[in-house]
């Protein structure tokens, strides 16, 4: 079975055609970036405009680079949730005229469930076996827009549980607003990677708190110590050179050590062996370093996706939708977008421990 997946829930418009064994036989993925820089984040009718612009020709590129045409396909699998409505609408609308015209089935996809069924994907040369993990693991969803740890039993929405999440900010989101206070741009995460690599984060712990405050929780904070950067950058000034470095090592450590410690937990509290990454902030250095060696000490198997796999992609939500309809699951032409996941949420926003 081959399926097109279709994603454009937030600022990357994204089109692959994968198997139902997760080969991913293309991969097109648009940024928009570039769009947004200027602005310090996504805006969301710039991002569903440019959407309704690049949709088209990124769904021909994604068929024409896996050499099949509509009519060869198996399905269409499109992203339905959570995301900006109008940046969902345009994938949706796509999504629908495609398989209508074809006369193939649609499904809808939660982007977060093709977040954590991303590690099953094979690309170019693909990964011996041992390399996916089997069911159930523990994953760490953590992006520009989501951050929490799930229990993944299978693949179908009512097998994944949320375990903990966020009460404010994502993690990727609060990378993003530190590096804007700090002026390096959008998006923040790379950067403030590569700046924490070559510094200190004993020298600037002074301007950013620990985040663990009750050790027994799964739950994250994060907006607490953006603020406690913003209150820094008011008094000193934004830090150049060796105290730049030193500040993002500081807060990329904070931010850090609190996902590790909550995953590696969560694992241990649900008695099981393997842990997943997954979403943008895992391409981070020091995350995938110090997952590893936590993983390691505890007796625990790590599976880190490639980057491709971990950012927003058409493939996941591909391999995700060829898994309901290889369940015989479809959706009708009224599918709407839902700005919201259909996962259950344990995590109050705003309220709870941590
Ligand atoms: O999953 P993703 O591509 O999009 C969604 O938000 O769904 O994640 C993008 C987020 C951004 O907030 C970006 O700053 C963050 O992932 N990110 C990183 C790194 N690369 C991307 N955060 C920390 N370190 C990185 N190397
Ligand atoms: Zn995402």
């Amino acid at each position: 079975m081959r399926v097109l997946g279709i994603e454009t829930s937030c600022d990357e418009t994204a089109a692959a055609v994968v198997t139902e064994g997760g080969d991913v036989l293309s991969d097109v993925v648009r940024s928009q970036v570039a769009l947004h820089a200027p602005y310090g984040g996504v805006v969301p009718e710039v991002a569903a405009r440019d959407h309704a612009r690049a949709v088209v020709p990124v769904v021909r590129e994604a068929l024409s680079r896996a050499g099949v045409s509509a009519a060869e396909i198996d399905g269409v699998a499109v992203t339905s949730r959570p995301g900006l409505s109008g940046a969902l609408l345009v994938g949706l609308q796509a999504a629908k005229g495609l398989a209508w015209a074809a006369g193939k089935p649609l499904v809808g996809v939660d982007h977060l469930v093709g977040h954590l069924l991303a590690v099953f994907l094979r690309r170019g040369g693909a990964p011996p076996q041992d390399e996916r993990p089997s069911f159930p693991y523990v994953a760490l969803l953590a992006s520009g827009g989501h951050t929490a740890i799930y229990r993944v039993d299978g693949p179908a929405i009512g097998a994944i549980r949320e375990l903990g999440a966020t009460r404010d900010d994502a993690a990727g989101e609060a990378f993003d607003k530190v590096a804007k206070l700090l002026g390096l741009g959008y998006p923040g995460g790379p950067v403030v990677d590569r700046l924490a690599a070559g510094g200190d984060a004993a020298a600037a712990a002074d301007a950013v708190p620990a985040l663990m405050a009750r050790k027994e929780s799964l739950e994250f904070s994060f907006s607490g110590i953006k603020s406690a950067v913003a209150r820094h950058v008011a008094k000193r000034g934004r830090p150049e050179g060796q105290a730049l470095r030193d500040l993002c090592a500081a807060f990329q450590g904070a931010v850090v050590d609190a996902l590790v410690q909550k995953t590696v937990r969560a694992a241990r509290a649900e008695g099981i062996g393997r842990v997943v990454l997954a979403g943008g902030v895992a391409a981070n250095q020091g995350l995938r370093a110090r997952m590893a060696a936590a993983c390691e000490r505890r007796g625990l198997a790590l599976f880190v996706p490639p980057f491709a796999s971990c950012t927003d992609n058409g493939a996941m939500i591909a391999y995700a939708g060829a898994l309901r309809l290889a369940a015989g699951e479809r959706d009708t032409l009224d599918l709407a977008p839902e700005t919201r996941t259909a996962l259950p949420r344990v995590t109050r926003k705003g309220g709870g421990a941590r």
